[in-house]
């Protein structure tokens, strides 16, 4: 096999960049204003009053307008299980997600190779991320057949890693499109709230703002160094350095729990201050190597876990208003989805460049960081580099 020999032999001249980005969104959007309502009338909880007003008030804070949802009240009232608080019901929610979170990463390759422009049997590598359901073969199999790619792909599967694997995954990509020349990397992260949506409970209250934060949805990105010009490969952003720290006194603060009434989401009222606190240290060692310390002078695409951490992030490090603008929009527009919402953030970032007509796909500025925070409480920093528009 003519890929193997050269991946002993042979790395990469350039740094890896992300060639493409393709996003997928399932069908069933629902209004955040509107959410509290069918909530608790689905799940036959009207007579918890004060409950109910609480989870308003989270939801009227969370700067979301809408959210995409695997799963539909159909689903739901067929599934009573769903429409209780732990009740046994992992089953369904394995199935759904095992069917329905390769499909829906699947959409979002579909976009990014339509963008790449290669034909597929160029992939090499895939890496597949999700926080939402487990399966043998997994979800990077799935997608093998749906997509038809080559048998002799070389797999990836990352299961239950949660919001920072954003930036695992252009960590492992980096690394797998430099050791091999001419390597293309399917990144695909898919996830979906079926493994978490449940009824409300008075004593587990981090359980409501879950049900009010998380989404569905999917992001893709085709990863490759020495872009081939005379095909048309055209570079969106270079993947420059790319590190993972576990910040301290942080145990305990993000978590999840799979078990028979499914995911249980552990988010501590801290998990705001604890990033922010950490994000300048993070900063500096990723950028002390170009010399760069005017954290106004890089583009932003840190994780959107929630309204609070962003504006948290944005204070603590002095950010001009706006800054993160492309990580709110995608918070607002989608709620957040994990590990996919980085890619969206980057997606509206060389969008919106070329858009106004600024000089690089990172809003002029040559430098930027990408964040992923998750479980652990875990933060990946990626540094980009932008490419020049036209
Ligand atoms: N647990 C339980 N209740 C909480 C809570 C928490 N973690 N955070 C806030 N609340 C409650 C408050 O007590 C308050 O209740 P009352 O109105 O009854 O007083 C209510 O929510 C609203 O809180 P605030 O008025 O203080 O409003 P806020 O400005 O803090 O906004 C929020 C609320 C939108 C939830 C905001 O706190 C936020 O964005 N928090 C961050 C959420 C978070 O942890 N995100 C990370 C998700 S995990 C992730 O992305 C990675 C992964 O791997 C899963």
């Amino acid at each position: 096999m003519p890929g193997v020999v050269e991946t002993k032999t042979q790395r990469a001249e350039g740094l890896a960049s992300i060639l493409a980005i393709g996003k997928a969104n399932p069908p069933n959007a629902m209004e955040q204003n509107t959410f509290p309502d069918f909530y608790f009338r689905v799940t036959n909880s009207e007579h918890m009053v004060d409950l109910k007003k609480k989870f308003q008030r989270i939801c009227e804070k969370t700067a979301i307008r809408k959210r995409h949802f695997v799963w539909n009240e159909e689903l739901l009232m067929e599934n009573p299980c769903l429409r209780t608080f732990m009740e046994p019901s992992l089953n369904v929610r394995q199935k759904v997600a095992v069917e329905e979170i390769p499909k829906l990463g699947a959409a979002a390759a579909t976009k990014a190779i339509e963008e790449w422009g290669q034909p597929k049997s160029l992939i090499t590598h895939v890496i597949f991320c999700t926080t939402s359901g487990m399966d043998l073969p997994g979800a990077d199999y799935q997608l093998y057949k749906l997509l038809g790619l080559n048998p002799d792909i070389q797999r990836i599967m990352l299961y239950q890693q949660g919001c920072f694997a954003g930036g695992t995954v252009l960590r492992l990509a980096k690394c797998l499109a430099e050791s091999t020349k001419g390597a293309r990397v399917l990144v695909v992260c898919s996830e979906t709230t079926t493994v978490l949506v449940r009824a409300p409970s008075e004593e587990h209250q981090d359980d409501l703002v879950a049900q009010a934060l998380f989404a569905d949805g999917a992001s893709a990105l085709i990863v490759g160094a020495d872009p081939n010009v005379e095909t048309n490969e055209r570079p969106l952003f270079t993947i420059f350095s790319t590190s993972q720290v576990i910040l301290p006194d942080s145990d305990g603060a993000i978590g999840g729990h799979v078990g028979e009434g499914g995911l249980t989401a552990t988010l501590h009222r801290d998990v705001p201050l604890i990033i922010s606190k950490n994000v300048s240290k993070c900063l500096e060692q990723a950028f002390h190597p170009l010399g760069i310390s005017d954290w106004n002078s890089i583009f932003w695409a840190p994780h959107p876990g929630g309204r609070a951490i962003l504006d948290q992030v944005e204070e603590r490090v002095g950010l001009k208003a706006d800054k993160l603008w492309a990580s709110r929009y995608v918070l607002a527009e989608y709620g957040n989805m994990s590990s996919v919402c980085v890619h969206f953030v980057l997606d509206e970032l060389r969008k919106r460049s070329i858009k106004e007509g600024k000089s690089t796909t990172g809003e002029g500025f040559e430098w930027g960081v990408l964040f992923g925070f998750g479980p652990g409480l875990t933060v990946e920093t990626v540094v980009l580099r932008s490419v020049a528009l036209d």
